[in-house]
Formats: structure tokens, sequence, C-alpha cells
């Protein structure tokens, strides 16, 4: 092999690293965390402004757990973040997401509930145990001994009757009700921005620069070793061609390289 080759293929490793480094960047609080990338971000960590959106950021516990802040202080774990559709998976640290609810807003920031409807629910103390029912949930994170605390969709009419030894604790409005129905779990998607779009066809997405809000699609970096076959690929590609055409070294060099792209 010539050294114009050898010069070559310098080059493209050069350009490839720099084009690596104008990416956005991936982060993860732990191994097995979820990675953290565009439209999210991790708190003190990217400050590129093409990289991340307003009201997704994200921070790591000092165990490594992945945290997201709403408003009004609350804080959620997130296990799982589906770029495609556009879904997070979160839960409360302390694994009462009922204690977080008095307090629990997604006005002010991108997310909606991305499971279930929003309900109505009052609150209510009660010193003996009720039946479970089709529209009260016992919360036992939040009941003690001897009292029980339910929650009462209030969508429905509430049957007083049931509610003999119950003290009325508070009304909550547009609460998740999987916040009920599914432990502690809680589901939550974005509308803005669509960066799912760019995720169904194999690509990330970034913020436009040039305008502001507007998002575009970029291809998916490239691996390191993903890069060093097809470099070993061309190399072989080159070896085998200047043994047929001694004359021409650089030409189909070119056309390899460009073909492994
Ligand atoms: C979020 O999830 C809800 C409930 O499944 C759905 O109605 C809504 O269209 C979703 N929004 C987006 C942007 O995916
Ligand atoms: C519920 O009522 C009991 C007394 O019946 C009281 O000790 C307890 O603090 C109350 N719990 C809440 C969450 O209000
Ligand atoms: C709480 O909700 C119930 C059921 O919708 C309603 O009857 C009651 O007036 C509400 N109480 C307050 C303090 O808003
Ligand atoms: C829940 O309460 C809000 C007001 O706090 C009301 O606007 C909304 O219609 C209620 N939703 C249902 C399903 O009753
Ligand atoms: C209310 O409490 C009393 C005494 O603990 C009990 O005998 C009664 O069955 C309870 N009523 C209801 C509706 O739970
Ligand atoms: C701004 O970005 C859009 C979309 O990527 C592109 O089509 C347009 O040419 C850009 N405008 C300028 C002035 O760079």
């Amino acid at each position: 092999m010539d050294l114009s080759v050898v010069a070559l293929f310098m080059l493209v490793l050069v350009s490839h690293g720099a084009r690596l480094d104008d990416k956005c960047p991936v982060e993860r609080c732990a191994k097995d965390g979820p990675a953290i990338r565009f439209p999210f971000r991790l708190k003190d960590k990217n400050e590129l402004d093409h990289c991340s959106y307003p009201g997704f950021e994200l921070s790591c516990t000092d165990r490594k757990q992945t945290l997201l802040q709403l408003p009004n202080f609350v804080k959620l774990y997130v296990d799982k973040i589906d770029y495609a559709s556009q879904l997070i998976i979160a839960r409360d640290p302390d694994e009462c997401l009922p204690s977080q609810l008095r307090h629990f807003s997604l006005s002010g920031s991108p997310f909606e509930s991305g499971y279930m409807e929003l309900s109505n629910y009052s609150f209510f103390n009660c010193t003996s145990r009720k039946g479970d029912g089709y529209e009260n949930w016992y919360l036992d994170c939040l009941s003690g001994p001897g009292y029980n605390i339910y929650a009462y969709t209030s969508d429905n009419s509430i049957s007083y009757t049931d509610l003999t030894n119950c003290t009325k604790l508070y009304n909550l409005s547009s609460v998740p009700s999987e916040t009920f129905e599914m432990k502690n779990t809680l589901h939550l998607n974005w509308s803005t921005p669509h960066s799912g779009l760019c995720e169904q066809q194999g690509k990330f997405c970034r913020r436009n620069s040039n305008a502001t809000g507007q998002t575009e699609c970029y291809d998916k970096p490239k691996s390191k070793k993903d890069i060093e076959k097809k470099i070993e690929a061309a190399v072989a590609t080159v070896a085998r061609r200047n043994a047929n055409l001694p004359g021409r070294s650089l030409h189909p060099a070119l056309e390899v390289i460009s073909e492994a792209e």
C-alpha cells in the first residue's frame, strides 16, 4: 500500500473524530440507566443549546438514579425513556406516589399523562377498613396504625353511606389515575419537541441552531468499532483492487471510502 492511501485513511479518521464531537452527547447516570440525550440533558453537564430543550433537565442522584424534577419540587426516578414514542416511565423515590400528589402538577412541564387519563379524587381518613370498590383505592403507604387513607374518584358521585367512620381530607384534581392503579409507576409523554419522528427513521434529533424551537434529524454517530471495521474492510478491498489494477491506487481507495461512509 502506498503512502498516499495511508494519508487518506488518516484523514478519514480525523474527519470522523471531528464529526463525532459535533453531535449531541449521550450521558447515563448508571451503566444500566436510561440513555440521556436530546431533548433531555444532564443538568450542569451539557450546555450546548442545540442539544437540549427547556423542561427536559435530568440529574443523577448520589446513588446513580436518574432524577426528574417536576414543578412544585416533585421528584421522580426515571427508569426508562422511550425516545421513539416520546414516553418516560417514572416512579416515586420512596415508592409512594400518592404522597407527592398534593403538589403534583404537569402544567408548567412539557409532559402529560402518557398512559391513563386524569381524574379528580377526594381523600378520606377512615378508622375502619373498607372493602375495595370500583371507585375507591386504599393507600397503604399513607395509612398508619388505627387509620386508613382512601382515595375516591369524585367523577362518579361518592356513596357517602360508606364513609361513616371517615373524615374528609382534601380534593385533588387532574391526577393520573395510574397513580392508584399501577402502584408506583407513572408514564409521562411529551408532544414538543417531536423528536420521535427522527428516532423512527433510525436517526437522532437535535435543535436546529438557526431557528429556535425547530428540530432536525441527523445520522446516529458511528461507534469507533464500526469505523475501524469499515476502514479494515476498505484496506482489504483496496489491497485487492491494487493487485488487479497496479496503475490506479488512489482512486479506488476514494471510491471504497465513500461506499463505507
Ligand atoms: C400521550 O399519551 C396519551 C395517553 O396514552 C395519548 O392520548 C397522547 O396522544 C400521547 N401524546 C403524545 C404526544 O404521544
Ligand atoms: C387520620 O386520623 C387519625 C385519627 O383518627 C390521625 O391520628 C391521623 O394522623 C390522620 N391521618 C392523616 C393522614 O390525616
Ligand atoms: C370535593 O369533591 C366532592 C366530589 O366531587 C365535592 O362534592 C366536594 O364539594 C369537594 N370539596 C371541596 C372542598 O372542594
Ligand atoms: C376535575 O376538576 C376540575 C376542576 O378542578 C374540573 O374542571 C374538571 O371538569 C373535573 N374533571 C372531571 C372528570 O370531573
Ligand atoms: C364504623 O366503625 C365502627 C366501630 O369501629 C364499626 O362497628 C362500624 O362497622 C364501622 N362502620 C363502617 C361503615 O365501616
Ligand atoms: C435553517 O435550517 C433549515 C433546516 O435545517 C435549513 O433548511 C435552512 O437552510 C437553514 N437556514 C439558514 C439561514 O442556515
